[in-house]
């Protein structure tokens, strides 16, 4: 066990040890202790809480392969020993040793992307990782990777086309040959477990699973990180001292992902934009729901336990995974369980989870039936915004459109995510029409009594649930036509 974290920075292997320095404690953010220093200022407070971008910087983690991925985060938003065994990038890492700009400053100058400058060098850090990762981007991935950056005077327009002129040619910069040295460097990073004690605080990284769940149990009040997306703002926000920390960041086994012929199971601790790579095909409505959750910085932190874990009744994920039936892998000391998400939320930010427990991995069944799974997200925005409200909803018809299941669950509509289970025992048997629809719509008025909130009326908010039930019927109309043709043809040729 070690006492202090290492990461690759500015060229070099830094260690900052805790307890002998009383600049610094554990939950310092990396942006303010980059500010702290004299020559690493480029990097900007905006909002500290992942709102701006203005603190984007880029993290170089090496992959099972021995390679390095490049990662945008908002530096904001990341405490300093979520550093250990990576290397840390800024926007003064990217000029090459004869001082020329990178490619993707030198097209931000090309194209007139700066006025105030203010916003820039969290503009250049999400290209960066845009230039490292992708080839000629489409417009879309383009706009997706600055969806975490805002802009006040300059306008997107010069700097959507900077990161076209610039990704041209990938990975033709100096980092692409020194690759190999600074994964080597990573490799030799302790990888054992790391605790550091202060005299207000406990930080403790485990290394593994099985020490997880024993520190947990020793230590059931201390607060679970993952990705610290959501608690990062205790700190920056609330100001509040987080006296005990378990970091769960960097324990393998939560970053496992496996599938079997019936199911998938995605590790608690994967990041957003790792489980959006991989569910693509397989589970198209989450894939939907993950692309406008949040923005790139805030999906290579966030995870599925702790959006799970915030047990919040906007969570986005909650809904979605409901309407593919998910099950929630929850493990102790006193060993494993895993329950349906349907009994999962108890209440207003309660779960049926003990406090000894860690949530592991969450199941999805394979869809075997012909269901159709649908997600929705109504916010002020398309992208980076809480739900005003949100769905996810599931469906089954027969041969004769008749609805043999049907699962429709909201968030944003009551103290918790909610199944409507009036609508749903109604519509269950009946022909899967615009009439029958209809007639369902009323229920939700019974069935729900949301609150008005600064995002939106309580009125709102149930014409909003209604509709989208309404969206959901015209989006399957398709599939239910498809379906009868398909079964037509069958007793057809049945006949024959
Ligand atoms: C700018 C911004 C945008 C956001 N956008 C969205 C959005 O679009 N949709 C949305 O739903 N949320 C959003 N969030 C909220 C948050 O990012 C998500 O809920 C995220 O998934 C939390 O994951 P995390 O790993 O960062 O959680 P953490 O902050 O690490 O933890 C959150 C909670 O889960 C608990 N926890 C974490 N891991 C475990 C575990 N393995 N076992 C048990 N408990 C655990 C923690 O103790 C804590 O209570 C946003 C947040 C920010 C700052
Ligand atoms: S300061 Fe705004 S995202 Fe970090
Ligand atoms: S250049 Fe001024 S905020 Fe973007």
């Amino acid at each position: 066990m070690i006492s202090s974290v290492t990461f690759f920075h500015n060229g070099k292997l830094k260690t900052i040890d805790f307890s002998s320095s009383s600049r610094v404690t554990p939950t310092t953010t990396v942006l303010n202790w980059l500010r702290s220093l004299p020559d690493f200022k480029g990097t900007k407070e905006g909002c500290a809480e992942g709102d701006c971008g203005a603190c984007t910087v880029v993290l170089g983690e090496l992959s099972n392969d021995g390679t390095l991925r490049y990662k945008s985060v908002d530096s904001c938003l990341v405490f300093l020993p979520m550093l250990h065994g990576k290397q840390l990038l800024t926007v003064e890492s990217l000029k090459n040793e004869a001082g020329e700009l990178h490619p993707v400053q030198q097209a931000m100058v090309d194209e007139h992307g700066s006025q105030c400058g203010y916003c820039t060098p969290g503009f250049v850090m999400s290209l960066f990782s845009l230039y490292k990762n992708q080839e000629h981007p489409t417009k879309e991935q383009i706009e997706d990777s600055l969806t975490g950056n805002l802009c006040r005077c300059t306008g997107y327009r010069p700097i959507v086309q900077a990161a076209a002129t610039a990704c041209i040619h990938r990975n033709q910069d100096e980092f692409a040959y020194h690759t190999s040295h600074i994964a080597h460097q990573l490799e030799n990073i302790s990888k054992t477990s790391i605790h550091i004690q202060t005299p207000l605080q406990t930080y403790i990284k485990p290394a593994s699973l099985g020490e997880a769940i024993t520190l947990k149990h020793q230590h059931p009040d201390a607060i679970v990180i993952s990705g610290a997306t959501d608690i990062a703002l205790r700190v920056t926000k609330r100001h509040e001292l987080l006296k005990e920390i378990i970091d769960v960041s960097d324990v393998p086994e939560l970053k496992e992902y496996s599938e079997n012929e019936l199911s998938v199971s995605i590790g608690a601790g994967l990041s957003l934009n790792d489980i959006m790579q991989n569910t693509k095909l397989q589970f198209p409505a989450l894939f939907e729901i993950l692309s406008v959750f949040g923005s790139q910085q805030i999906r290579n932190l966030a995870t599925l336990g702790g959006n799970l874990g915030t047990a919040s009744p906007i969570s986005d994920m909650l809904p979605v995974l409901m309407a593919y039936n998910a099950n929630i892998v929850l493990e102790g000391i006193n060993g494993r369980r895993e329950i349906s998400l349907d009994n999962f939320i108890t209440g207003y930010r309660q779960t049926v989870r003990k406090p000894d427990e860690l949530i592991t991995a969450v199941i999805i069944p394979k869809i075997m039936n012909g269901a159709v799974v649908k997600s929705y997200k109504i916010s002020k925005r398309r992208d980076l915004d809480i739900s005003t409200v949100s769905a996810g909803f599931r469906l089954e018809l027969n041969g004769n459109n008749e609805v043999t299941s049907i699962k429709l669950v909201y968030g944003g509509m009551a103290e918790r995510t909610k199944r409507s289970e009036t609508v749903e025992k109604f519509l269950l048997g009946k022909i899967w029409n615009r009439e029958t629809v209809e007639q369902a719509m009323s229920f939700i008025d019974k069935e729900f009594t949301p609150i008005s909130d600064a995002r939106a009326s309580a009125e709102y908010r149930r014409a909003v649930a209604k509709n989208l039930l309404m969206k959901f019927w015209s989006k399957t109309l398709y599939e239910t036509v498809g379906r009868l043709v398909e079964s037509k043809t069958n007793e057809d040729s049945e006949r024959q």
